[in-house]
């Protein structure tokens, strides 16, 4: 057992936590941080991808005590005062969401990639997200999400094509 100390989106969590434990079930089970889903437990499905100081990371993969120190930045984090964020806005009007059970993970990344990138290409979107799984198929609508709030106008491609080629 060992105490660590990690900043969840801006808020300092302290905790004893056992040393094999994963930082997936820190958020979910400690934390409560219920937007960060799991599906697979070996970083198959990028669910449980949550922001690791600058990375994205599968927290499936990460042991709790490695955060210790650092900053953790989940859905939560991109609209704090709880309004939605324009990619939010964008994932609702393009119908991204179908039953939502990928959706934090694909927010979260996409969101991080339009700050990196305010104009991302294809493939800048399909290296950002590789490794999110959709099993309701919305990678459409994703792709189309992205390109209204970049302002790109590029013909919707199946991004599932992209991400088998890439
Ligand atoms: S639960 Fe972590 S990648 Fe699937
Ligand atoms: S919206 Fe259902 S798994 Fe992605």
């Amino acid at each position: 057992m060992r105490e660590i100390t990690v900043r969840v989106n801006g808020r300092l969590s302290r905790r004893t936590i056992k040393d094999n434990e994963l930082l997936l079930d820190f958020l979910r089970d400690r934390l409560e941080v219920r937007s960060v889903k799991a599906a697979c437990w070996r970083g198959e499905c990028g669910l449980c991808t949550v922001k690791l100081d600058s990375h994205l990371v599968k927290s499936c993969l990460v042991l709790a005590v490695e955060a210790d120190g650092k900053e953790v930045k989940t859905v939560e984090g991109i609209s704090p005062e709880g309004e939605l964020s324009p990619i939010q806005k964008a994932f609702v009007s393009h119908g991204a969401a179908q039953c939502g059970f990928c959706t934090p993970a694909w927010v979260l990344a996409t969101h991080e990639l339009l700050q990196e990138k305010p104009h991302p290409t294809q493939a800048d979107l399909v290296e950002a997200t590789s490794g999110l799984v959709c099993r309701c198929g919305t990678y459409n609508q994703i792709r189309e999400a992205v390109a209204e709030v970049s302002g790109t106008t590029a013909r919707p491609r199946h991004m599932k094509e992209s991400l088998a080629r890439a």
